[in-house]
């Protein structure tokens, strides 16, 4: 019997490439090797045939586990704002600037879309303080704002229960707000065990400071580890936030996601739209600025994907290649989260909802999905 091949990183893309050009045809297994690979990058992929899996039908809000929490299928990430070295704010996007943010908070809350994702390391701060200010200058807006931040559980913070604390305070006060409705472990980075980590949650939601408690970039075992340390403490896991995309697929093929909903824990999307990779004005003769280190792929294969979407998008009345790939993430049962530095992408990406792509379709973004790149960075950081 024949094993499975196993060829380089550029036969895999080329792969892909004929793949994508012949619709209906399937993929066999394959792995990267990664003495071959120039880039120091490993192409990690699913195998078996490719089916197209749809979640349960598009909820109008989701409610976060053991919360009253409740938040659209859709939010807005906002690590853009305020960040200079990847975002280019105060740099090379000389169009963001704190009056774009505003017009793209505005947007996004008059569309519904109301969650807002942040993080105690988004522009060292700068992100949450954005936030407080829009809270605090938009009372009206502000009521039907959802927030959702991050610790960062640098492997130094020894007693990780006292820097949880210390951290979540110092973001509220960024925030203006008395607590967080969402409150994440920012990656699986910790020397603590996840009782340790599972406690300090307890201790913030105890004090009344954090509403529903995450994770991110958490594997399946350790998903389950978490959602069992917090249930022995009388709470629930309610999110797992992962980079999950046309441009990464693995989530969904190693079973991440069905895990995720047999333990009632919500996933969430990062890089939903491929760090603007996935919205069709980037391409192999035009890359994106910045450093956007997530799935970067070779531009040529990325072009490939973004025909798919427009093509697709011609079908339902000229749906944008950025609204397709976000149905697609919502249609796996997944909230994507995709960043918006101006009331045009905020009002875009709210495009996303109100209609579904049907399983033909949903099938056929299924077969030209990549599966994500794997840089020394993301080995040690993404483990879902
Ligand atoms: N937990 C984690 O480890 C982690 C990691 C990464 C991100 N996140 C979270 O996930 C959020 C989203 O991920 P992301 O920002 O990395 O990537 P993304 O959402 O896939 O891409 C966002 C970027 O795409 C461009 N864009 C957005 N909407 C557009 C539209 N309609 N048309 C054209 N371009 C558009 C904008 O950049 P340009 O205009 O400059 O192209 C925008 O900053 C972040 O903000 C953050 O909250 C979490």
């Amino acid at each position: 019997m024949v094993g499975p091949v196993r060829p380089t990183l550029g036969a895999y893309y080329s792969g892909m490439l004929e793949r994508i050009r012949r619709p209906g045809g399937d993929i066999t297994p394959v792995l990267s090797d990664r003495k071959l690979d120039p880039t120091r990058q490993q192409a990690t992929c699913w195998s078996g045939t490719l089916t197209g899996y749809r979640g349960p039908m598009v909820p109008d809000r989701y409610t976060l586990a053991g919360s009253d929490v409740s938040i659209p299928p859709l939010g807005v990430g906002t690590w853009a704002w305020g960040d200079r070295s990847t975002w280019g704010m105060g740099g090379y996007d000389t169009n963001l600037t704190l009056d774009s943010i505003q017009e793209a908070w505005e947007a996004s809350i008059d569309a519904g879309v109301t969650l807002f994702d942040t993080a105690e390391i988004y522009g060292r701060g700068e992100s949450e303080r954005i936030i407080g200010t829009m809270l605090a200058h938009d009372p009206q807006r502000a009521k039907s704002g959802v927030v959702a931040s991050k610790f960062m559980p640098f492997p130094w913070k020894l007693e990780v229960r006292g820097a949880l604390l210390k951290s979540l305070q110092a973001s509220l006060s960024r925030l203006g707000l008395p607590a967080v409705d969402l409150y994440q472990i920012h990656g699986p980075i910790s020397l603590r065990s996840h009782a340790a980590l599972a406690d300090a949650l307890a201790a913030a939601h105890e004090a009344g400071l954090v509403k529903a408690v995450g994770v991110s970039n958490y594997s399946v075992s350790g998903t389950r580890s978490m959602a069992k340390e917090l249930r022995a403490r009388g709470m629930q896991l309610a999110t797992n936030q992962i980079e999950f995309s046309l441009l990464r697929r693995s989530p969904e093929t190693s079973g991440l996601l069905a895990a995720c909903a047999e333990l009632g824990v919500l996933p969430i999307a990062y890089s939903p739209i491929g760090q603007g990779r996935l919205t069709g004005k980037y391409s192999e003769s035009r890359p994106p600025p910045g450093k956007r280190n997530q799935s970067k792929h070779p531009m040529a294969i990325v072009d490939g994907v973004v025909a798919e979407l427009r093509s697709i998008g011609n079908k339902y009345g000229g749906k944008l290649p950025s609204q397709v790939a976000l149905n697609w993430v919502m249609a796996k049962g997944v909230v994507p989260i995709p960043g918006a530095k101006n009331r045009h992408q905020a009002e875009e990406n709210a495009g996303a909802l109100g209609w579904a792509i049907d399983d033909e379709d949903l099938a056929r973004l299924d077969r030209v999905a990549l599966s994500g790149v794997r840089s020394l960075q993301g080995r040690i950081w993404q483990h879902g």
